[in-house]
Protein backbone atom coordinates (compact mmCIF):
# COMPACT_ATOMS: atom_id res chain seq x y z
CA UNK A 1 0.00 0.00 0.00
CA UNK A 2 1.54 3.46 -1.11
CA UNK A 3 0.93 6.72 1.28
CA UNK A 4 -1.12 9.76 -0.11
CA UNK A 5 0.50 12.35 0.54
CA UNK A 6 -2.64 14.91 1.15
CA UNK A 7 -3.20 18.61 1.42
CA UNK A 8 -3.82 21.43 4.01
CA UNK A 9 -7.15 21.72 5.17
CA UNK A 10 -7.49 25.47 4.52
CA UNK A 11 -4.87 28.15 4.53
CA UNK A 12 -5.30 28.73 8.38
CA UNK A 13 -4.35 25.39 9.07
CA UNK A 14 -1.42 25.88 7.19
CA UNK A 15 -0.33 28.99 8.87
CA UNK A 16 -1.21 28.00 12.65
CA UNK A 17 1.21 25.00 11.55
CA UNK A 18 3.99 26.99 10.54
CA UNK A 19 3.47 29.43 13.67
CA UNK A 20 3.29 26.77 15.94
CA UNK A 21 6.70 25.35 14.92
CA UNK A 22 8.34 28.58 14.97
CA UNK A 23 7.08 29.94 18.15
CA UNK A 24 8.33 27.42 20.88
CA UNK A 25 10.48 27.52 24.53
CA UNK A 26 12.56 30.25 22.39
CA UNK A 27 10.44 32.53 22.01
CA UNK A 28 9.59 32.20 25.96
CA UNK A 29 12.84 31.43 26.97
CA UNK A 30 15.44 32.58 24.68
CA UNK A 31 14.30 36.01 23.38
CA UNK A 32 13.91 38.17 26.07
CA UNK A 33 16.96 37.47 27.41
CA UNK A 34 18.89 37.96 24.10
CA UNK A 35 17.03 41.13 23.67
CA UNK A 36 18.17 42.12 27.56
CA UNK A 37 21.82 41.34 26.79
CA UNK A 38 22.46 42.64 23.06
CA UNK A 39 20.87 46.44 23.65
CA UNK A 40 17.18 45.92 25.12
CA UNK A 41 14.60 48.22 23.19
CA UNK A 42 17.98 48.69 20.69
CA UNK A 43 17.94 44.92 19.71
CA UNK A 44 15.05 45.48 18.04
CA UNK A 45 17.09 47.48 15.39
CA UNK A 46 18.73 44.69 14.75
CA UNK A 47 16.18 41.85 15.10
CA UNK A 48 14.25 43.58 12.12
CA UNK A 49 16.53 43.67 10.26
CA UNK A 50 17.78 40.33 10.59
CA UNK A 51 13.91 39.31 10.12
CA UNK A 52 13.58 41.07 6.54
CA UNK A 53 17.27 40.54 5.37
CA UNK A 54 17.66 36.99 6.46
CA UNK A 55 14.33 35.11 7.90
CA UNK A 56 11.66 36.10 5.61
CA UNK A 57 13.87 35.89 3.34
CA UNK A 58 15.07 31.99 3.68
CA UNK A 59 11.20 31.07 5.10
CA UNK A 60 9.93 32.46 1.50
CA UNK A 61 12.72 29.82 -0.35
CA UNK A 62 12.41 26.64 2.06
CA UNK A 63 8.33 27.80 1.57
CA UNK A 64 9.02 28.13 -2.26
CA UNK A 65 11.33 24.71 -2.70
CA UNK A 66 9.09 22.61 -0.38
CA UNK A 67 5.70 24.04 -2.79
CA UNK A 68 7.46 23.45 -6.25
CA UNK A 69 8.49 20.00 -5.68
CA UNK A 70 5.96 19.33 -3.42
CA UNK A 71 8.16 17.11 -1.72
CA UNK A 72 9.76 17.17 1.71
CA UNK A 73 13.56 18.11 1.86
CA UNK A 74 15.25 15.17 1.24
CA UNK A 75 13.29 14.26 -2.21
CA UNK A 76 13.06 18.10 -3.32
CA UNK A 77 16.76 18.38 -2.75
CA UNK A 78 17.35 15.02 -4.85
CA UNK A 79 15.09 16.83 -7.65
CA UNK A 80 17.50 19.61 -7.47
CA UNK A 81 20.29 17.05 -7.93
CA UNK A 82 20.58 13.35 -6.87
CA UNK A 83 23.76 14.09 -5.21
CA UNK A 84 22.22 16.76 -3.07
CA UNK A 85 19.48 14.77 -1.14
CA UNK A 86 21.83 14.19 1.59
CA UNK A 87 21.48 17.94 2.37
CA UNK A 88 17.78 17.31 3.04
CA UNK A 89 18.39 14.58 4.97
CA UNK A 90 21.44 16.28 7.21
CA UNK A 91 18.57 19.12 7.51
CA UNK A 92 16.06 16.77 9.16
CA UNK A 93 18.55 14.60 11.42
CA UNK A 94 20.01 17.92 12.80
CA UNK A 95 16.39 19.14 14.00
CA UNK A 96 15.89 14.84 14.92
CA UNK A 97 18.88 15.41 17.17
CA UNK A 98 17.46 18.55 18.78
CA UNK A 99 13.68 16.90 19.07
CA UNK A 100 15.61 14.18 21.39
CA UNK A 101 16.04 17.02 23.81
CA UNK A 102 13.02 19.11 23.18
CA UNK A 103 11.34 15.59 24.36
CA UNK A 104 12.72 15.20 27.90
CA UNK A 105 12.38 19.28 28.31
CA UNK A 106 8.59 18.60 27.88
CA UNK A 107 8.73 15.43 29.94
CA UNK A 108 10.00 17.97 32.89
CA UNK A 109 6.99 19.65 32.13
CA UNK A 110 4.69 16.69 32.95
CA UNK A 111 6.35 16.65 36.25
CA UNK A 112 6.66 20.00 36.99
CA UNK A 113 2.54 20.45 36.37
CA UNK A 114 2.09 17.80 38.55
CA UNK A 115 4.12 19.63 41.10
CA UNK A 116 2.44 22.91 40.90
CA UNK A 117 -0.64 21.62 42.73
CA UNK A 118 1.15 21.92 46.00
CA UNK A 119 3.82 23.69 45.05
CA UNK A 120 5.98 20.52 45.60
CA UNK A 121 9.62 22.51 44.78
CA UNK A 122 9.71 24.23 48.06
CA UNK A 123 11.27 27.21 48.97
CA UNK A 124 14.52 26.42 47.19
CA UNK A 125 13.38 25.77 43.79
CA UNK A 126 17.08 25.17 42.08
CA UNK A 127 18.00 23.09 44.51
CA UNK A 128 15.05 20.91 43.96
CA UNK A 129 15.84 21.24 40.07
CA UNK A 130 18.83 19.49 40.70
CA UNK A 131 18.99 17.65 43.14
CA UNK A 132 15.59 16.28 44.35
CA UNK A 133 14.46 15.95 40.51
CA UNK A 134 17.05 15.66 38.11
CA UNK A 135 19.56 14.18 40.78
CA UNK A 136 22.50 15.94 38.52
CA UNK A 137 25.78 13.90 38.89
CA UNK A 138 29.42 15.38 39.48
CA UNK A 139 30.00 15.64 35.69
CA UNK A 140 29.04 14.50 32.28
CA UNK A 141 31.08 11.26 32.44
CA UNK A 142 29.00 10.01 35.56
CA UNK A 143 25.75 9.08 34.03
CA UNK A 144 24.60 7.49 37.09
CA UNK A 145 21.19 5.63 36.52
CA UNK A 146 17.63 6.36 34.90
CA UNK A 147 15.62 8.50 36.78
CA UNK A 148 12.31 6.79 36.06
CA UNK A 149 9.46 9.78 36.18
CA UNK A 150 12.13 11.51 33.83
CA UNK A 151 11.54 8.50 31.42
CA UNK A 152 8.01 8.15 31.83
CA UNK A 153 7.53 12.36 30.81
CA UNK A 154 9.74 11.64 28.02
CA UNK A 155 7.57 8.69 26.89
CA UNK A 156 4.31 10.84 27.44
CA UNK A 157 5.91 13.93 25.03
CA UNK A 158 6.60 10.63 22.24
CA UNK A 159 3.38 9.51 22.42
CA UNK A 160 2.08 12.70 22.08
CA UNK A 161 4.15 13.68 19.41
CA UNK A 162 3.09 10.19 17.51
CA UNK A 163 -0.84 10.86 18.17
CA UNK A 164 -0.25 14.38 16.62
CA UNK A 165 0.96 13.49 12.86
CA UNK A 166 -0.36 10.78 13.09
CA UNK A 167 -2.86 11.66 10.08
CA UNK A 168 0.11 13.64 8.65
CA UNK A 169 -1.30 17.28 7.57
CA UNK A 170 -5.13 16.48 8.61
CA UNK A 171 -4.03 15.93 12.36
CA UNK A 172 -1.74 18.22 12.82
CA UNK A 173 -3.76 20.76 10.68
CA UNK A 174 -6.21 20.17 13.52
CA UNK A 175 -4.22 20.09 16.55
CA UNK A 176 -2.46 22.57 16.28
CA UNK A 177 -5.95 24.64 15.96
CA UNK A 178 -5.70 24.59 19.98
CA UNK A 179 -1.99 24.50 20.63
CA UNK A 180 -0.93 28.12 18.66
CA UNK A 181 -3.93 30.15 20.30
CA UNK A 182 -3.79 28.33 23.92
CA UNK A 183 -0.19 29.48 24.60
CA UNK A 184 -0.84 32.70 23.28
CA UNK A 185 -3.70 33.41 25.37
CA UNK A 186 -1.91 32.02 28.62
CA UNK A 187 1.39 35.13 27.68
CA UNK A 188 -1.99 37.33 27.55
CA UNK A 189 -2.95 36.00 31.32
CA UNK A 190 0.87 36.12 32.36
CA UNK A 191 1.46 39.45 31.07
CA UNK A 192 -1.84 41.01 32.74
CA UNK A 193 -0.59 39.30 36.14
CA UNK A 194 3.10 40.27 35.76
CA UNK A 195 2.33 44.31 35.12
CA UNK A 196 0.04 44.96 37.76
CA UNK A 197 2.29 43.36 40.57
CA UNK A 198 5.19 45.64 42.11
CA UNK A 199 8.25 45.98 40.88
CA UNK A 200 6.90 45.15 37.20
CA UNK A 201 8.22 48.12 35.67
CA UNK A 202 11.68 47.94 37.03
CA UNK A 203 11.65 44.57 35.61
CA UNK A 204 10.28 46.04 31.81
CA UNK A 205 12.72 48.81 31.95
CA UNK A 206 15.60 46.13 32.15
CA UNK A 207 13.96 44.49 29.40
CA UNK A 208 13.73 47.28 27.25
CA UNK A 209 15.96 50.67 27.64
CA UNK A 210 17.24 51.05 24.55
CA UNK A 211 21.25 50.81 24.66
CA UNK A 212 22.46 52.32 21.30
CA UNK A 213 26.17 52.03 21.37
CA UNK A 214 25.65 48.39 21.53
CA UNK A 215 24.77 48.03 17.75
CA UNK A 216 28.22 49.52 16.82
CA UNK A 217 28.95 45.53 18.72
CA UNK A 218 29.19 42.76 15.49
CA UNK A 219 28.08 40.46 18.24
CA UNK A 220 25.11 41.83 18.79
CA UNK A 221 23.87 41.50 15.25
CA UNK A 222 25.28 37.90 14.96
CA UNK A 223 22.99 37.39 17.98
CA UNK A 224 20.04 38.76 16.01
CA UNK A 225 20.73 37.03 13.39
CA UNK A 226 21.10 33.42 14.83
CA UNK A 227 17.71 34.01 17.54
CA UNK A 228 15.85 35.00 13.59
CA UNK A 229 16.82 31.57 12.34
CA UNK A 230 16.38 29.39 15.39
CA UNK A 231 13.07 31.43 16.26
CA UNK A 232 11.76 30.79 12.61
CA UNK A 233 13.03 27.14 12.20
CA UNK A 234 14.61 27.27 9.68
CA UNK A 235 16.89 25.02 8.21
CA UNK A 236 15.34 21.77 10.04
CA UNK A 237 13.50 21.12 6.81
CA UNK A 238 10.28 21.32 8.76
CA UNK A 239 9.14 24.48 6.42
CA UNK A 240 9.83 23.10 3.18
CA UNK A 241 7.88 19.51 4.27
CA UNK A 242 4.91 21.76 5.48
CA UNK A 243 4.82 23.50 1.98
CA UNK A 244 5.09 20.76 0.62
CA UNK A 245 1.39 19.87 1.57
CA UNK A 246 0.22 23.17 0.03
CA UNK A 247 -2.39 23.01 -2.64
CA UNK A 248 -0.67 24.07 -5.62
CA UNK A 249 -2.38 27.91 -6.37
CA UNK A 250 -1.39 28.74 -2.38
CA UNK A 251 0.32 32.19 -1.89
CA UNK A 252 3.91 31.96 -0.56
CA UNK A 253 5.02 35.26 0.09
CA UNK A 254 2.32 36.54 2.21
CA UNK A 255 2.26 33.23 4.18
CA UNK A 256 5.64 33.16 4.86
CA UNK A 257 5.44 37.15 6.15
CA UNK A 258 2.66 36.41 7.80
CA UNK A 259 4.12 33.41 9.93
CA UNK A 260 7.55 35.14 10.71
CA UNK A 261 5.77 38.44 12.19
CA UNK A 262 3.61 36.63 14.40
CA UNK A 263 6.51 34.63 15.89
CA UNK A 264 7.99 38.10 16.54
CA UNK A 265 5.22 39.61 17.72
CA UNK A 266 4.96 36.53 20.10
CA UNK A 267 8.59 36.93 21.01
CA UNK A 268 8.20 40.00 21.95
CA UNK A 269 5.14 39.92 24.04
CA UNK A 270 7.05 37.20 25.95
CA UNK A 271 9.76 39.43 27.06
CA UNK A 272 6.62 41.36 29.04
CA UNK A 273 5.36 38.57 31.07
CA UNK A 274 9.25 37.22 32.02
CA UNK A 275 10.44 40.87 32.76
CA UNK A 276 7.27 41.97 34.75
CA UNK A 277 7.46 38.70 36.49
CA UNK A 278 11.53 38.90 37.10
CA UNK A 279 11.08 42.92 37.91
CA UNK A 280 8.80 41.50 40.58
CA UNK A 281 10.83 39.02 42.02
CA UNK A 282 13.27 41.51 42.04
CA UNK A 283 11.14 43.59 44.17
CA UNK A 284 10.48 41.08 46.71
CA UNK A 285 14.11 39.58 47.14
CA UNK A 286 15.34 43.22 47.76
CA UNK A 287 18.08 42.63 45.20
CA UNK A 288 18.34 43.91 41.49
CA UNK A 289 17.36 42.75 37.96
CA UNK A 290 20.19 41.54 37.21
CA UNK A 291 20.89 39.56 40.06
CA UNK A 292 17.21 37.30 39.61
CA UNK A 293 18.21 37.05 35.86
CA UNK A 294 17.83 33.79 34.15
CA UNK A 295 17.49 31.90 30.56
CA UNK A 296 16.70 28.55 29.36
CA UNK A 297 16.14 25.73 31.62
CA UNK A 298 17.34 27.72 34.67
CA UNK A 299 14.55 30.70 33.56
CA UNK A 300 11.31 28.15 33.50
CA UNK A 301 12.17 25.37 36.17
CA UNK A 302 14.16 27.28 38.98
CA UNK A 303 13.29 31.18 38.48
CA UNK A 304 9.62 30.64 37.40
CA UNK A 305 8.56 27.89 40.19
CA UNK A 306 10.50 30.79 42.86
CA UNK A 307 8.04 33.83 41.08
CA UNK A 308 5.17 31.58 41.45
CA UNK A 309 5.83 30.62 45.12
CA UNK A 310 5.71 34.61 45.91
CA UNK A 311 2.52 35.02 44.06
CA UNK A 312 0.07 37.27 46.74
CA UNK A 313 -3.08 34.72 45.36
CA UNK A 314 -3.64 31.32 43.29
CA UNK A 315 -0.18 30.53 43.19
CA UNK A 316 -0.31 26.83 41.71
CA UNK A 317 -3.19 28.38 39.25
CA UNK A 318 -0.33 30.12 38.06
CA UNK A 319 1.98 27.46 38.24
CA UNK A 320 -0.41 25.14 36.52
CA UNK A 321 -1.02 27.71 33.77
CA UNK A 322 3.01 28.02 33.52
CA UNK A 323 3.62 24.65 32.88
CA UNK A 324 0.67 24.05 30.47
CA UNK A 325 2.51 27.35 28.70
CA UNK A 326 5.44 25.29 28.14
CA UNK A 327 4.00 22.12 27.12
CA UNK A 328 1.80 24.00 24.38
CA UNK A 329 4.70 26.05 23.38
CA UNK A 330 6.45 23.14 22.72
CA UNK A 331 4.70 20.32 21.47
CA UNK A 332 3.58 21.81 18.30
CA UNK A 333 7.55 22.80 17.70
CA UNK A 334 8.35 19.01 18.64
CA UNK A 335 5.95 17.39 15.85
CA UNK A 336 7.07 19.34 13.64
CA UNK A 337 10.48 18.52 13.83
CA UNK A 338 9.46 14.72 13.40
CA UNK A 339 6.96 15.50 10.72
CA UNK A 340 10.10 16.60 8.70
CA UNK A 341 11.65 13.51 9.10
CA UNK A 342 8.97 11.57 8.91
CA UNK A 343 7.12 13.05 5.54
CA UNK A 344 10.67 12.57 4.09
CA UNK A 345 11.02 9.04 4.26
CA UNK A 346 7.37 8.26 3.15
CA UNK A 347 8.53 10.48 0.38
CA UNK A 348 11.19 8.36 -0.77
CA UNK A 349 10.67 4.97 0.05
CA UNK A 350 6.77 4.98 -0.22
CA UNK A 351 6.27 3.16 3.78
CA UNK A 352 2.76 3.23 5.74
CA UNK A 353 2.89 6.52 7.50
CA UNK A 354 2.14 4.74 10.95
CA UNK A 355 5.32 2.94 10.54
CA UNK A 356 7.84 5.48 9.30
CA UNK A 357 6.12 7.52 12.16
CA UNK A 358 6.60 4.53 14.84
CA UNK A 359 10.07 3.84 13.81
CA UNK A 360 11.27 7.60 13.81
CA UNK A 361 9.73 8.30 17.02
CA UNK A 362 11.04 5.17 19.24
CA UNK A 363 14.15 5.42 18.02
CA UNK A 364 14.34 9.26 18.95
CA UNK A 365 13.04 8.62 22.00
CA UNK A 366 15.68 5.56 22.23
CA UNK A 367 18.23 8.50 21.88
CA UNK A 368 16.62 10.53 24.68
CA UNK A 369 17.39 8.11 27.35
CA UNK A 370 20.76 9.44 27.62
CA UNK A 371 19.32 13.18 29.01
CA UNK A 372 16.84 11.07 31.25
CA UNK A 373 20.32 9.63 33.10
CA UNK A 374 22.07 11.71 36.15
CA UNK A 375 24.19 13.22 33.82
CA UNK A 376 21.01 14.58 31.19
CA UNK A 377 21.23 18.15 31.77
CA UNK A 378 24.91 18.62 30.71
CA UNK A 379 23.98 16.00 27.42
CA UNK A 380 21.05 18.21 26.93
CA UNK A 381 23.46 21.22 27.32
CA UNK A 382 26.31 20.51 25.13
CA UNK A 383 24.14 18.80 22.21
CA UNK A 384 21.98 21.99 22.06
CA UNK A 385 24.70 24.14 21.81
CA UNK A 386 26.60 22.14 18.94
CA UNK A 387 23.39 21.57 17.01
CA UNK A 388 21.57 25.14 17.00
CA UNK A 389 24.82 27.17 16.89
CA UNK A 390 26.87 25.12 14.32
CA UNK A 391 23.99 22.34 12.87
CA UNK A 392 21.65 25.27 11.84
CA UNK A 393 24.14 27.37 10.56
CA UNK A 394 25.68 24.95 8.76
CA UNK A 395 22.64 23.56 6.77
CA UNK A 396 21.36 27.38 6.69
CA UNK A 397 24.87 28.01 4.51
CA UNK A 398 24.67 24.50 2.15
CA UNK A 399 20.87 25.59 1.89
CA UNK A 400 22.28 28.97 0.71
CA UNK A 401 24.71 27.92 -1.77
CA UNK A 402 22.54 24.60 -3.49
CA UNK A 403 19.77 27.26 -3.73
CA UNK A 404 21.54 29.78 -4.82
CA UNK A 405 23.89 29.04 -7.06
CA UNK A 406 23.33 25.31 -8.35
CA UNK A 407 19.52 25.56 -8.70
CA UNK A 408 19.04 29.69 -8.59
CA UNK A 409 17.16 31.86 -7.05
CA UNK A 410 15.69 33.13 -10.30
CA UNK A 411 13.34 29.56 -10.84
CA UNK A 412 12.37 29.46 -6.89
CA UNK A 413 11.35 33.31 -7.20
CA UNK A 414 9.41 33.11 -10.70
CA UNK A 415 7.96 30.07 -8.87
CA UNK A 416 6.82 31.98 -6.23
CA UNK A 417 5.38 35.34 -7.87
CA UNK A 418 3.22 32.61 -10.04
CA UNK A 419 1.06 32.41 -6.87
CA UNK A 420 1.30 34.89 -4.57
CA UNK A 421 -0.03 38.60 -3.92
CA UNK A 422 2.78 39.94 -3.41
CA UNK A 423 6.02 39.53 -5.61
CA UNK A 424 9.08 39.50 -4.54
CA UNK A 425 12.16 41.19 -6.96
CA UNK A 426 16.34 40.88 -7.27
CA UNK A 427 16.25 42.16 -4.02
CA UNK A 428 15.04 38.86 -2.33
CA UNK A 429 18.17 37.07 -4.64
CA UNK A 430 20.87 39.27 -3.01
CA UNK A 431 19.75 38.28 0.47
CA UNK A 432 19.64 34.89 -0.42
CA UNK A 433 22.99 34.67 -2.39
CA UNK A 434 24.92 37.10 -0.75
CA UNK A 435 23.47 38.00 2.86
CA UNK A 436 22.34 35.51 4.55
CA UNK A 437 25.23 33.32 3.74
CA UNK A 438 27.78 36.18 4.89
CA UNK A 439 25.80 35.76 7.97
CA UNK A 440 25.73 32.51 8.78
CA UNK A 441 29.50 31.64 7.72
CA UNK A 442 30.46 34.60 10.10
CA UNK A 443 29.03 33.06 12.80
CA UNK A 444 30.03 29.65 12.10
CA UNK A 445 33.60 31.02 12.25
CA UNK A 446 32.85 33.38 14.95
CA UNK A 447 31.81 29.96 17.41
CA UNK A 448 34.29 28.03 16.43
CA UNK A 449 37.10 30.82 17.30
CA UNK A 450 35.87 31.06 20.43
CA UNK A 451 35.22 27.52 21.13
CA UNK A 452 38.80 26.77 20.15
CA UNK A 453 40.07 29.49 22.77
CA UNK A 454 37.24 28.80 25.17
CA UNK A 455 35.55 25.05 25.01
CA UNK A 456 32.14 24.95 25.38
CA UNK A 457 31.18 25.66 29.24
CA UNK A 458 34.44 23.68 30.02
CA UNK A 459 33.89 19.66 29.59
CA UNK A 460 36.14 17.81 28.92
CA UNK A 461 37.65 16.98 25.28
CA UNK A 462 36.00 13.70 24.90
CA UNK A 463 32.69 14.92 25.14
CA UNK A 464 32.87 18.21 23.11
CA UNK A 465 33.52 15.37 20.36
CA UNK A 466 30.89 13.14 21.13
CA UNK A 467 28.25 15.70 22.11
CA UNK A 468 29.52 17.78 19.38
CA UNK A 469 31.73 18.11 16.35
CA UNK A 470 31.63 13.68 16.43
CA UNK A 471 28.26 13.66 16.22
CA UNK A 472 27.54 16.11 13.90
CA UNK A 473 30.29 14.29 11.54
CA UNK A 474 28.13 11.17 12.01
CA UNK A 475 24.85 13.04 11.14
CA UNK A 476 26.33 14.02 7.85
CA UNK A 477 27.35 10.06 7.02
CA UNK A 478 24.48 9.24 7.66
CA UNK A 479 22.42 11.38 5.80
CA UNK A 480 25.04 10.64 2.89
CA UNK A 481 24.15 6.95 3.49
CA UNK A 482 20.84 7.49 3.77
CA UNK A 483 20.80 8.99 0.43
CA UNK A 484 22.18 6.69 -1.09
CA UNK A 485 19.55 4.14 -0.54
CA UNK A 486 17.58 2.89 -3.40
CA UNK A 487 13.92 4.95 -3.70
CA UNK A 488 10.98 3.16 -4.45
CA UNK A 489 9.18 4.89 -7.65
CA UNK A 490 5.62 5.24 -8.10
CA UNK A 491 3.20 8.31 -9.30
CA UNK A 492 1.76 8.51 -5.74
CA UNK A 493 3.28 9.45 -3.32
N1 LIG B 1 11.48 27.73 16.84
C1 LIG B 1 11.51 27.01 18.06
C2 LIG B 1 11.70 27.97 19.22
O1 LIG B 1 11.95 29.15 18.99
O2 LIG B 1 11.59 27.53 20.34
C3 LIG B 1 12.58 25.97 18.14
C4 LIG B 1 12.58 25.09 16.96
C5 LIG B 1 11.50 24.26 16.71
C6 LIG B 1 13.59 25.15 16.07
C7 LIG B 1 11.43 23.51 15.58
C8 LIG B 1 13.55 24.38 14.93
C9 LIG B 1 12.45 23.59 14.69
F1 LIG B 1 12.40 22.90 13.60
Amino acid sequence: MQEKRGFWGSRVSFIMAVVGSAVGLGNVWRFPYICYENGGGAFLIPFVVAMLTAGIPLMILEFGLGHKMGLAAPMAFAEIRKKYEWLGWFAVLVGLMVMTYYGVIMGWCFRYLAYSINLQWGADPATFFNQDFLHLSSGIGDLGGIVWYILLGLFLCWACVFFCIIKGVDSVGKVVMLTVPVPVAILVIFIIRGVTLPGAVDGLAYYLTPDFSKLLEPKVWLAAYGQVFFSLSIGFGVMIAYASFLPRDSDITNNAVISSLSDAGISFMSGFAVFSALGYLAHTTGGSVSNVLNHGPGLAFVTFPTIINNLPFWASAFGLLFFMLLLTLGIDSAFSLVEAGVAGAIDKWKTPRVIVNGIVSFAAFIIGVIYTTNAGLYWLDIIDYYFTSYGLALVGILECIVLGYVYGTRRIREHVNKTSDFKIGIWWDICIKYITPAMLIWMFIQTARELISNPYSGYPAWAQCVGGWGLLIFMIVFAIVLSLFKSRDGKEI
